[in-house]
């Protein structure tokens, strides 16, 4: 090999060099550098070549150019390990990066124990039960399944009276054929109540009841009611209208009020309807109040002497009054919802607006 030849080979080394450190360089990803170690340091390289074809020079040149591929390598092997280690640490990086992502998505998307909340008229029975609260009420509970007793004849309706088609009852198969019902409405609570507590008595009621009806935009056969029981001396009439405009500026706003139309219920005289205001149109009328501006929410009346002398209460002595609202139909009013129906149905999409 003569001079020329060993600086030919000299350039021959450094560019094989230069374009493999350029190659090695270029990997964005360890799987990418393995590719390019492969390439340019693997058997099939231009270095491998360069190696092989060292056989055919004298071994003074021959020498010389092996010890410059031979450092060219190992300089490039030096390359490839930093590269390595560069790569790994960012790709760890990243994989950090990712599960901390990842952590967010499952925090603020995906989490699977989102939190609940009461249902709407639970909310609703709260709400009532803290208005009556406030105005000097107690709040009593009663069972959901009743004797006929309970549901109907201490009421003031004996078997085979007429008003008993005001309830289209549910019977339960217990004990004698129709003697036992899901209540009907919350006033067999003011029997238990007025059984086991001597007036004065100034409680509220509530809880579910059950109407064998099939159901429309206003009614549920599943429903809830919020019974009213006052029993003092000197009570009247006065005072329970008095009492429910008193609920119903609390509860719905100043500008909602009430009014009572005479109706008949067997367990009070006289009786009432209590309308409000309705709620979607102030008055003015519309489709849901069927244009009278007036919304239908509760039944009321003095307490009748019968219902007295039921549970051993000197009629003479203490005068008091009773209504009865739907629960359901308050937050219907309050939150303008067009069909009760969909207070049923769990519909999360309805429910998590409240
Ligand atoms: N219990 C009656 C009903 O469900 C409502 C009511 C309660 C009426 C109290 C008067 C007094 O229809």
């Amino acid at each position: 090999m003569t001079v020329g030849e060993t600086e030919a080979m000299d350039g021959v080394a450094a560019r094989l060099e230069r374009d493999a450190a350029a190659a090695i360089r270029a990997a964005e990803t360890t799987e990418a550098l393995a590719d390019a170690v492969t390439a340019v340091l693997g058997k099939r390289s231009a270095l491998a070549r360069a190696h092989r074809d060292l056989a055919g020079l004298d071994p003074n040149a021959r020498r010389e150019a092996g010890r410059m591929l031979h450092d060219a390598r190992q300089r490039l092997e030096e390359l490839v390990a930093a590269r390595r280690e560069e790569l790994a640490a960012s790709e760890r990086r990243a994989m950090l990066e990712g599960d901390r992502l990842d952590l967010t998505e499952v925090t603020t998307v995906a989490s699977p124990i989102a939190r609940g909340h009461l249902h709407l008229v639970d909310q609703t029975q709260r709400a009532l039960e803290d208005v009556f609260v406030a105005m000097g009420f107690t709040v009593a509970e009663g069972p959901e399944s009743e004797t006929d007793w309970y549901n109907f004849e201490a009421l003031n309706i004996p078997p085979a009276h007429p008003a008993r088609s005001m309830w289209d009852t549910f019977y339960l198969d217990l004990g004698q054929p129709e003697t036992v019902v899901l209540r009907t409405h919350t006033s067999p609570v003011q029997v238990h109540l007025m059984e086991e507590q001597a007036p004065p008595i100034h409680a509220v009621m509530p809880g579910r009841c059950y109407r064998h009806e099939t159901p429309d935009a206003r009614h549920l056969a599943t429903f809830h009611q919020l019974e009213g029981l006052v029993v003092d001396k000197g009570i009247t009439f006065a005072d329970l209208a008095g009492t429910l405009e008193t609920f119903t500026n609390a509860y719905f706003g100043a500008d909602i009020h009430t009014r009572l139309r005479p109706a008949y219920f067997p367990f009070t005289e006289p009786s009432a309807e209590v309308e409000i205001t309705c709620t979607i149109c102030l008055g003015a009328g519309c489709r849901t109040c069927s244009n009278t501006g007036w919304v239908e929410l509760a039944g009321c009346g003095m307490v009748d002497p019968a219902v007295f002398e039921a549970v051993g209460i000197d009629p003479t002595e203490w005068t008091g009054f009773a209504f009865g609202f739907g629960i359901d139909r308050c937050a219907q009013m309050r939150h303008g919802i067009a069909d009760l129906r969909v207070l049923d149905e769990n519909e999360l999409r309805f429910l998590r607006q409240f």
